[in-house]
């Protein structure tokens, strides 16, 4: 069987550096679908926390996904996710949940079942925006377009304050500070999959641009190469 043709752009980086949002702005001016690769490891971490499986036991939470299943419900724009058919979008961004996720992302045997699923997810969708870590290094290393995002730490901080806040739950800044930083420090010395900017990617420091500034400038390097 062969697949269909495809074209696929990735945008890889750290937390804060503005990925989700930029990414869905994309998608939506590109007309397509974005998947959040962040999302599914978290849906993992919501897996550990409330069904009581240690976030270092990769075997354990492999199992437990093939059973249970993550999927995303595209008919929402941003999409939605479900794990075991429960709709899981909003428990993902707790702290709780952010706090172990770094750890289940270490795992080989999590990584590999989500590598999967996203290659799968790329062949369904004929133009497709993701974002995560390892989207244009691993996942889709022959990807048409490869961004890479970078941003300060302060901003970087204040942008997921922000956002914490304006979807209702209450943070300090030195809590996401510390919990960006451990983050960090996990997802690029993990051995596999690590946050790395790929060979051939647009480097874009999103720290003094707005949100639509950087789409802008994502847009026009896109479409200069996508067929029309
Ligand atoms: O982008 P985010 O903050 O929602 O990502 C949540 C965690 O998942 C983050 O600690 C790194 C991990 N992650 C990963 O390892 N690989 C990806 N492709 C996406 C996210």
């Amino acid at each position: 069987m062969t697949s269909m043709p495809r074209f696929v752009v990735t945008i890889d980086g750290a937390a804060g550096t503005g990925k989700t949002s930029v990414a869905q702005e994309l998608a939506r001016r590109l007309g397509t679908d974005c998947l959040d690769t962040g999302a599914m490891y978290r849906a993992i971490a919501v897996l550990s926390v409330d069904h009581g499986i240690a976030p270092d036991d990769g075997v354990a939470l492999a199992q437990s996904i093939q059973v249970l299943g993550i999927r995303f419900d595209w008919n929402h724009e941003p999409a939605s996710i479900l794990l075991g058919g429960v709709d899981v979008t909003s428990r993902i961004r707790d702290l709780d949940v952010s706090g172990v996720v770094s750890i289940v992302a270490k795992q080989p045997e999590v990584r590999k079942v989500l590598v999967e699923q996203q290659r799968r997810i790329g062949e369904e969708h004929p133009l497709l925006v993701t974002e995560g870590r390892d989207q244009g290094s691993i996942v889709f290393p022959d990807a048409e377009v490869r961004f890479f995002l970078e941003a300060k730490m302060d901003e970087r901080t204040k942008r997921r304050v922000k956002q914490l806040r304006e979807s209702g739950k209450t943070v300090e800044n030195s809590q996401v500070l510390q919990d960006i930083s451990e983050r960090d420090k996990i997802d690029s010395t993990r051995t596999d999959g690590p946050l790395i900017c790929p060979e051939g990617a647009i480097v874009i420091d999103t720290s003094n641009k707005t949100m639509m500034e950087v789409v802008d400038s994502m847009e026009q390097s896109v479409r200069a190469v996508l067929p029309t």
